[in-house]
């Protein structure tokens, strides 16, 4: 069976990396054909910056990069530094990248790939604010016909927001454009924050990857030993939650998530709630499922799955 193509847009952040690092690690199952980034956890100048470090850490020069959206579709932007540190990646050790910026604009690739695409036939993982998304669908509607899925990491509903009490960082950063997306009719899989929330990166799995003793899994650890002390504090856990993986462990383990089709909309009015996720897991409405809610994962199988391809490079 060949690999799955699909596009991962990201907004790296170190839990963007290892999401990067996992679909690198299994080229039989995932063929990422492009990284598209956006502005997010960092500026624009340092997400597509750090989305080349690691293709060059992982030995990937050849995946094109392209830099996308500095600001939301509306709202002025947002970033998350006190979480990731002023590079977006702190815990590694961080040097100029080889693996080359495309001069083609994200949402421009995004068209033309998505534009000469035959039907259903790429997957989009976006793991940071949908704006690049969203763009792209509001410039040419018909690209919608190549997704095959959506597959996000974003929004919140058991565990409310880690931005707001309401809302997830990567729906409130660009609460317009995830309307856009979460209104686009394809199939969509969302990755919030009451799964991530369950896959703890505690010093015991950390330390398993650290062990490693390659490339990618040292800057792995390094970058979960930092991105960890903030969350720790604020959620009283052993653990940071490692979010934006989970996309990218759905698609090659499916079986270790347990999901619900139910209507997911979007909060794009209310300054109190912005950016919130209803997610209607109980169809108490008459609104369309248009979304697949993770809402439990095997965080053991989630940590074994990771450790075991991390070990491949
Ligand atoms: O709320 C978690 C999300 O926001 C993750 O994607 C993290 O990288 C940040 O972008
Ligand atoms: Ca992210």
């Amino acid at each position: 069976m060949s690999p799955r193509p699909i596009i991962i847009d990201c907004d790296p952040g170190q839990d963007d990396a290892v999401a990067l690092f996992l679909a690198m690690s299994s080229p039989d199952e995932l063929e990422l054909i492009g990284i598209t980034a956006v502005a997010g956890n960092v500026p624009l100048r340092l997400t597509e910056r750090n989305a080349r470090v690691m293709c060059d850490v992982a030995d990937r020069r050849d995946i094109p990069v392209f830099a996308g959206a500095e600001k939301p579709l509306i709202r002025e932007a947002i970033s998350a530094e006190y979480i990731h540190g002023e590079t977006g990646i702190d815990g590694m050790d961080i040097f100029d990248p080889e693996t080359p910026l495309q001069s083609q604009h994200a949402v421009a690739y995004l068209l033309d790939t998505l534009g000469a695409a035959a039907p259903s036939s790429i997957t989009l993982v976006p793991t940071g604010p949908l704006t690049n998304i969203a763009a792209a669908i509001v410039a040419d509607p018909q690209i919608i016909e190549s997704i095959d899925e959506i597959v996000l990491m974003g929004g919140a509903m058991r565990e409310g927001g880690n931005r707001t009490p309401s809302a997830e960082f990567n729906i409130l950063a660009d609460p317009h454009a995830a309307d856009i997306v979460f209104s686009c009719g394809r199939p969509l899989t969302v990755m919030g924050l009451d799964v991530s929330h369950k896959v703890l990166s505690t010093p015991e799995r950390v330390g398993r990857i650290g062990d490693l003793g390659n490339a990618v899994a040292e800057a792995t650890a390094g970058m979960l030993s930092f991105f960890h002390r903030y969350d720790t504090e604020k959620y009283d856990s052993p653990g940071t939650p490692l979010h934006d993986p989970c996309t990218v462990a759905y698609l090659l383990r499916p079986e270790l998530f347990k999901l619900k089709l139910c209507n997911i909309a979007i909060e794009t009015e209310s300054e109190l709630t912005m950016g919130h996720t209803a997610v209607d897991f109980w169809h108490v409405t008459e609104r369309p499922h248009n979304a697949n809610w993770a809402f439990d994962i095997d965080a053991d199988g989630f940590y074994k799955l990771l450790t075991e391809r991390l070990a491949r490079f």
